[in-house]
C-alpha cells in the first residue's frame, strides 16, 4: 500500500520540503548535490549569471552534464539570472522561496581582493542579491550567503549588507564543503574559472526577513542625540566541523554621524 506521506530528506541546511532558489551557480554541482540527496528536485530552481554558451567555455562538459542530470530530477534551470535584478525576472517574479542561497558570491577579478574598489564591487553584488531576495521569501524564509570570513573577505560586511536590505541575521554557521558530496566550488571568473579554491573558514550567513519599519524607528531615536555613534557587531561562531573545532570571530564596524 502506498504511503500518503512524502519522506523529508535533508542535506546541510536544506530540506526536500523547502522551495529552494540557488543563485550564482558555477558548474551547477551544488544544485546537483542537493538534488541527488532529495531524489526529486521539482521544488528547486537553480540559476547562473552565465549563459549556456558561457558555461561551456568556463566549465567545458561538466556544467552541461550537471544541468542534464538536474533536469532529469525535475529542477528548473535558468541562465542569465542577475542577482541584482532577479526579483523582476519573468520566470521568478511571481514566485516565493523558503531558502534562497548564493555560495561564494564574487564580482569577478578586477583588482586585488584587498583593493577597496574591488571590495565595493563584491558588496554591490551581495547587497543587490539580499535586497532582491528579501522580496522573494516566504514568511519564514531564509536567505543564505556562504562566504569566506578571513581578511579581506571580512571587509564585505555581510551582516551590515543584510541589515541595509531589511534583513535580520538569524545565525552564522561554519560551512563544511564535504557535507555536499559532488560539490566543487569554482572560481567562476577569469582565465581559471574552472579551478576550485580553498574555502578556509567559510560560513553560511542566514538572514531572515524583518520589518523595515524597525530599522527606521531606531534611526529616529538616535538622531535626537546628535553625535557620532559607532556600531560594532561582534558575532562569535563555534562549531565542531568534522571533529576540527572552528571558531570565528566576526567584527563589523560602522560610524554614523548624526545631526
Ligand atoms: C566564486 S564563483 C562561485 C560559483 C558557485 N556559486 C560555486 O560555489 O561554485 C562566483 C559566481 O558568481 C557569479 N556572479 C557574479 N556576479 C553575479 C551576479 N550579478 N548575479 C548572479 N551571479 C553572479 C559568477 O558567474 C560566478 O559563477
Amino acid at each position: 500500500m502506498g504511503s500518503l506521506f512524502v519522506e523529508e530528506k535533508c542535506i546541510g541546511y536544506y530540506s526536500s520540503r523547502d522551495r529552494i532558489l540557488l543563485v550564482g551557480e558555477g558548474d551547477f554541482s551544488f544544485a546537483l548535490s542537493l538534488a541527488t540527496a532529495f531524489g526529486d528536485a521539482s521544488n528547486m530552481v537553480a540559476t547562473s549569471l552565465d549563459s549556456e554558451g558561457m558555461l561551456e567555455v568556463k566549465y567545458m562538459s561538466s556544467a552541461r552534464a550537471n544541468v542534464a542530470l538536474l533536469k532529469l530530477k525535475g529542477c528548473t534551470i535558468l541562465h542569465e539570472v542577475d542577482a541584482l535584478t532577479m526579483s523582476q525576472h519573468p520566470n521568478l517574479r511571481h514566485r516565493v522561496f523558503d531558502r534562497i542561497a548564493y555560495n561564494f558570491p564574487h564580482a569577478g577579478f578586477v583588482g586585488r581582493e584587498d583593493n577597496s574598489y574591488q571590495i565595493s564591487l563584491h558588496k554591490e553584488v551581495v547587497g543587490g542579491f539580499l535586497r532582491n531576495g528579501r522580496n522573494m521569501l516566504t514568511e519564514k524564509g531564509e536567505i543564505h550567503v556562504t562566504h569566506k570570513t578571513e581578511y579581506p573577505y571580512s571587509e564585505w560586511e555581510i551582516v551590515k549588507l543584510g541589515q541595509d536590505a531589511g534583513l535580520k541575521l538569524t545565525g552564522i554557521e561554519s560551512f563544511n564543503v564535504h557535507a555536499y558530496p559532488g560539490y566543487v566550488n569554482r572560481r567562476g571568473a577569469g582565465n581559471r574559472s574552472y579551478e576550485t579554491f580553498r574555502v578556509g573558514t567559510s560560513c553560511t550567513y542566514k538572514q531572515w526577513r524583518s520589518l523595515k519599519v524597525l530599522a527606521g524607528g531606531a534611526g529616529i531615536f538616535l538622531i535626537k542625540f546628535g553625535f557620532y555613534v559607532r556600531v560594532k557587531n561582534t558575532v562569535r561562531v563555534e562549531s565542531n566541523n568534522n571533529n576540527a573545532k572552528v571558531s570565528v570571530r566576526l567584527i563589523e564596524k560602522k560610524t554614523f554621524f548624526l545631526k
